[in-house]
């Protein structure tokens, strides 16, 4: 590298001169994170007053409406500005066609409508995605006799479902499904029904992985899941230039956001997808990730809250432009101090 030469080596170089002094370690800092890059997950029960444990994710419960919404208010008083929300529909809503997603009456639609309603300053995301109303766990359509997963059909399930959601006041709808096609197709029906304001955020470049685990269990998919593969559209994690097909075509198609999922494990791909692109970029520190963190800080292995806003800090210097988290809550509290 020529700056090298020009500039010398050791000791008119030294690394460690700027490092010396906290006022010059803030002068030379590249990237910071703030509670502005934070988007919290929140899963939504039915019922009132009730806080239910998810076991694996320690922290993190499913909420009643109720509840959600005094829980969102506190995050957006954290200056966090959006948050995500994923349904557990009870397991008697669930059904081979997974109807319920685009009920208007439904768990999800009501909650979008109670939650904006008390914080319309607060961004909703909603997550567009079968597999938590089909009584098989998976994403999409199955046909009966072959067992494989319908692409076509499935996106016009996705359809009805992300016009329910604007419907009820979504502001981005993200889906997670991983069909081919379905942001050009939702696309279409949100700008024909008038919804040319609501954003979608595609979950470009979501991979088969297997640190989806607690979030499968806090959603109550994963014992329906037969043999817990999605591995017919979900990315294979040894892929990355796939990864930044599938970005192109969601952006051709009309997305105005992008997402890279996971997290932590994929940041090589959010770094190629970020250079390659250079549009709003998202990341999704997944359940699996919470999991181990958690694991660790209450093993005493790891301090809690600096891990914290290293592990986020680290999705902002490889690109993203915000990050799921289901530490947001607790980073935006550190932050604020
Ligand atoms: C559903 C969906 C999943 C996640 C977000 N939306 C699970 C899956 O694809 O099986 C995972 C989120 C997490 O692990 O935190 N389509």
């Amino acid at each position: 590298m020529s700056f090298i030469k020009s500039r010398g080596l050791f000791p008119n170089t030294r690394m460690r001169r700027n490092r010396n002094d906290d006022f010059s370690r803030r002068l030379i800092k590249e990237v910071a994170i703030t509670p502005n890059d934070l988007i919290y997950p929140m899963f939504v029960t039915e019922g009132s007053k009730c806080r239910d444990r998810i076991i694996s994710m320690p922290g993190i419960d499913r909420l009643s409406v109720d509840i959600a919404i005094k829980e969102a208010k506190q995050l957006s008083s954290l200056g966090v500005p959006a948050i995500a929300l994923f349904p557990v529909p009870s397991q008697n809503n669930r059904t081979p066609l997974g109807e319920e997603a685009f009920n208007p009456e439904g768990l999800m639609q009501v909650a979008i409508k109670k939650i904006k309603d008390a914080i319309p300053e607060l961004g909703i995301i909603t997550d567009i995605a079968l597999d938590p109303y089909t009584n098989h766990g998976q994403d999409g359509v199955i046909d009966d006799k072959t067992g494989a997963i319908l692409n076509d059909e499935t996106i016009q399930a996705l359809a009805k479902q992300s016009l329910s959601h604007a419907n009820a006041g979504a502001d981005i709808i993200a889906p997670s499904d991983m069909m081919d096609g379905r942001i050009g197709f939702i696309r279409k029906h949100l700008e024909e029904s008038g919804y040319i304001n609501t954003k979608i955020m595609a979950y470009s470049a979501k991979y088969a992985s297997n640190y989806y685990g607690p979030f499968r269990e806090a959603v109550g998919s994963a014992k329906n899941i037969k043999d817990g593969e999605k591995t017919t559209y979900q990315i294979d994690p040894s892929n990355t230039n796939e990864a930044l097909h599938e970005c192109a075509l969601d952006l051709q198609e009309g997305a105005d956001m992008i997402m890279i999922k996971p997290g932590m494990p994929y940041l090589d791909v959010l770094r190629r997808v970020k250079e390659e692109f250079k549009v709003p970029t998202f990341a999704y520190q997944v359940s699996g990730e919470y999991a181990m963190h958690v694991a660790a800080f209450e093993n005493g292995w790891l301090n809690r809250d600096q891990v914290i806003l290293e592990s986020l800090l680290c999705f902002k210097r490889a690109g993203a432009d915000g990050i799921f988290s289901y530490f947001a809550k607790e980073a935006a509290e550190i932050m604020n101090g």
